[in-house]
């Protein structure tokens, strides 16, 4: 065993003799306005609670602490932004004053301890600010993804029932500057729940009017707390409250709210960055990612500043803000040390400079690691970026309801052997095993469900918000005694994962998850349309992406072409564009078992060219012939 390798499985091996020493001693990292009465108490919540009677507050740990002690000077957070020329550098000091002054304004707006708010944003340092001043005032927020359209956003609203929202005036891609606000606005119409104020960035690439005495400018606001010089103190919160809430996609269009606690986030996530990601305080740190996701609220904004590291906040794409050079300019420029972003970032500049040509132009010395996540990362892809950065490519499994590595291989506790198509290992805090359907456990090399014993450590959700039951009839029940991950995999013989397939309708579009079924459900809500089906089909670049069937309605006498494109259309206007929703096919009819269910599995097997066995329990095998006929029309080698 070499010296690494012993590091990892002495500190695994101390996690299980003792989790509650294990984690206690990770708790040190962080401050504590009142030490917790028990690490962790089994009785509390739905499976334990961590650090009950432990008070302390998110935002102090990220932000004052580190002005307090040497590091008011230093960059806490580094705004860079190709799409639209623009660059920003927050000290530790800058930033702790806006996200004090920015909490007092919510206050001063009625915004307080336990209430939610919505957030809103494109990738501009104002979501960061809203979401730690947030924290700080002991207000729960909850990001939704710029991308989602204005009904994911509404039924987000009716889950959440926020007293505020803050957004911006708009967002810029590549292509086009998309108005925020009309979608906002629309979403506020569209939701039950009418929240009572909103606060909104003006960009000058897209300013927006404001309506009278709902909606509040955020600079008119913070330009007046800063001349009043009013701030606001960090929250004496109790680390079993909600920090925020992220909605995920679940099996069904209604999305699950992941509650993450403040004592049990701040201890993980920064124990994840010395142990995982070997930073130290000082050290920059990159998530290539985007707020509204888990990578962006774990590593954009909580774990880098909780270790006193630099974060940045980019906005702009891998490729095309101008090309395929723009990670290792911003690599070279912040002296980043550490880059974590999805496969699909590094499938889509492989595809513009296969060669690396741009790679060469830059001075990549700082960087010491690329961290992989959000899908499967692909051997060509890791073996590519090593081969081009010269620099370990690490691959780490997680998930939304984590909110941290699950599996991966601890830099910081010393790198592993790298087995190319494996996450690596269980990391401290999770009892991986795999299972067969009735619960018993597979050998090496057999693939099972993916579970995770319980309880689940630090920073993973305790529940969903407001929804205990759906909590456990999600994720407890199914296999009573662990969290079902819903991915299926194996561990070979040294303990590696191999993460396959999820055993749900998530499927996985360039790093983001959708939900199959959501999709389905606004296909269906189509007046001619009878019933359909949605799979994810491989993608080169983007991994999966999805397909749908439709079957019309008796006596429909629509131009197929016209039903697609409306179709498609719809799906862009109930999700978002984030769906990549761009290919659907009216087909006579579905393949069923005889019992009715969809096989959906084997309509995947067929699109993605893979031998499958005909299912015995099939109603009719010729409509496999004819879902291959259909594909064929749309390029597929089915
Ligand atoms: N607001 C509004 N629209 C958005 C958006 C946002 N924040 N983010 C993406 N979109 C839109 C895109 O413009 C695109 O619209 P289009 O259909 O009009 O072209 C659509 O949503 C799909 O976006 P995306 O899947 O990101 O595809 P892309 O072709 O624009 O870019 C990549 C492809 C690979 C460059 C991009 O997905 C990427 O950078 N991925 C990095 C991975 C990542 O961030 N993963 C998150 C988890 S770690
Ligand atoms: P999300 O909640 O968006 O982070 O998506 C979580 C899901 O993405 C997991 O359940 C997996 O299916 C998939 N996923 C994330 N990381 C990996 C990885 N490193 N390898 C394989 N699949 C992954």
């Amino acid at each position: 065993m070499s010296a690494s390798s012993q590091n990892y499985h002495q500190t695994y091996q101390s996690w299980q003799e003792d989790p509650l020493a294990f984690w206690a001693h990770a708790a040190q990292g962080v401050d504590w306005m009142s030490p917790f009465e028990r690490v962790f108490d089994p009785s509390a919540g739905v499976y334990g609670r961590w650090f009950p009677g432990g008070v302390c507050n998110t935002a102090y740990n990220c932000l004052d602490r580190h002005v307090e002690r040497g590091r008011k000077g230093q960059a806490a957070l580094i705004y860079d932004s190709p799409i639209t020329g623009s660059k920003k550098v927050y000290s530790f000091e800058d930033l702790r004053d806006e996200v004090s002054a920015f909490g007092a304004v919510l206050k001063n707006l009625g915004v307080g301890k336990g209430d939610r708010v919505v957030v809103y944003m494109p990738m501009i340092p104002e979501a960061a600010i809203a979401m730690l001043a947030c924290a700080r005032i002991g207000a729960i927020h909850s990001v939704v993804f710029g991308g989602f359209a204005a009904s994911e956003l509404a039924t987000r609203i009716d889950d959440a029932r926020p007293k505020a929202i803050i957004s911006a005036s708009c967002g810029i891609e590549p292509n086009r500057v998309i108005a925020y606000k009309p979608l906002l606005d629309e979403a506020i119409d569209l939701s039950t729940h009418k929240p009572e104020l909103t606060v909104i960035k003006q960009r000058e690439q897209k300013p927006c009017d404001l309506i009278d005495g709902r909606d509040h400018d955020y600079d008119a606001l913070l330009a007046d707390a800063n001349a009043r010089g009013i701030d606001s103190d960090p929250e004496p919160m109790d680390a079993t409250d909600p920090l925020y809430i992220l909605y995920t996609s679940g099996t069904t269009g209604i999305p699950k709210g992941v509650v993450r606690d403040h004592g049990g986030h701040m201890v993980a996530l920064n124990w994840t960055m010395s142990a995982i990601y070997d930073m130290q305080p000082g050290d920059v740190f990159w998530a290539a990612s985007d707020v509204g996701w888990v990578v962006g609220h774990s590593y954009i904004v909580y774990a880098p500043l909780l270790a006193g590291c630099t974060t940045i906040l980019y906005e702009g794409k891998p490729v095309g803000t101008p090309d395929p050079g723009a990670f290792w300019r911003v690599i070279e420029e912040h002296k980043v040390s550490s880059l974590f972003t999805a496969p699909t970032a590094f499938r889509a500049i492989k595809k513009e400079d296969p060669d690396g040509a741009f790679i060469e132009k830059y001075d990549l010395h700082t960087l010491k690691t690329l961290f992989l996540a959000g899908e499967r990362a692909d051997p060509d892809t890791i073996e590519w970026a090593q081969e081009k950065l010269r620099v370990p490519v690490i691959d780490h499994w997680w998930q939304t309801e984590t909110g941290w590595a699950i599996a991966g291989n601890p830099v910081g506790l010393g790198k592993l052997p790298v087995r190319l198509g494996s996450p690596t290992v269980a990391m401290p805090g999770y009892d991986v095993q795999v299972i067969d359907d009735a619960g018993h456990p597979v050998p090496a090399d057999t693939l099972g469900n993916i579970v995770v014993k319980l309880p689940l450590p630090p920073g993973c959700l305790p529940t969903l918000w407001n929804n205990d039951e759906r909590f456990k009839a999600s994720y407890l029940e199914e296999f009573p005694g662990y969290y079902k991950t819903a991915d299926a995999g194996m561990i070979d013989g040294d303990g590696y994962l191999f993460i396959m397939a999820r055993t749900d309708d998530i499927i996985n579009v360039a790093g983001h998850r959708l939900s199959t079924g959501g999709m389905e459900e606004v296909l269906s809500g189509h007046p001619a349309v009878a019933e359909a089906a949605v799979i994810g089909v491989s993608d080169a670049l983007k991994g999966q992406l999805p397909a749908g069937f439709v079957v019309t309605k008796d006596g429909v006498d629509l131009p197929m072409e016209q039903l697609e494109k409306e179709m498609v259309a719809l799906v862009r206007e109930k999700i978002g564009p984030v769906a990549a929703f761009k290919t659907v096919m009216v087909v006579d009819r579905l393949p069923k078992t005889r019992s009715g269910k969809i096989l959906r599995g084997t309509m995947r097997q067929i699109a993605d060219g893979e031998p499958y066995k005909m299912p015995a329990t099939i109603d009719d095998p010729a409509i496999l012939d004819e879902i291959s006929g259909a594909l064929k029309t749309k390029g597929y080698a089915a």
